[in-house]
């Protein structure tokens, strides 16, 4: 992912984060999917009362996503506040994976500017496939 792709999709991230809802947390969380088509999708963390239920940015990215009719994610940018930059939990790295490749671009950025780069290959290597990805 170039600098103006992180730059731009930062600016997405950083204006849906106070969105998010995490009263429980306090670990407010944004993400920003990009589909084949090249438009960007946005989530933040969901959480709940019942703990457990609490969905994080990544997920709610993807079902936005899928909702508006598209399979393929082409880049993916995580947004916190925190000290080192919020990576993506396993089950959201497993979810990613569904519509994603080991290539996929996974860029996480904090509101200092901290960028940790990373392919989602590294992040879920051998990720479970029931068939290989188109
Ligand atoms: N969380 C995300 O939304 N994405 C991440 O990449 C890491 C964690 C959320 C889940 C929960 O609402 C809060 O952050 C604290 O774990």
């Amino acid at each position: 992912m170039n600098a103006t792709d992180v730059e731009n999709l930062t600016i997405l991230a950083r204006k849906v984060l106070p969105n998010a809802y995490a009263p429980y947390s306090n670990f407010p969380v944004s993400a920003v999917v990009v589909g084949e088509s090249g438009r960007a999708y946005v989530g933040v963390n969901v959480e709940n009362a019942a703990y457990p239920l609490a969905r994080c940015a990544e997920q709610m990215a993807v079902g936005a996503m899928v909702a508006a009719g598209e399979r393929r994610i082409r880049k993916v940018l995580v947004f916190s506040t925190s000290r080192e930059p919020a990576t993506p939990c396993g089950a959201c790295r497993q979810i990613l994976a569904e519509f994603g490749s080991d290539e996929t671009p996974v860029v996480c950025v904090n509101d200092e500017g901290k960028t940790l780069r990373f392919t989602l290959g590294e992040l879920l290597p051998a990720a479970f496939r029931l068939k290989p990805s188109p």
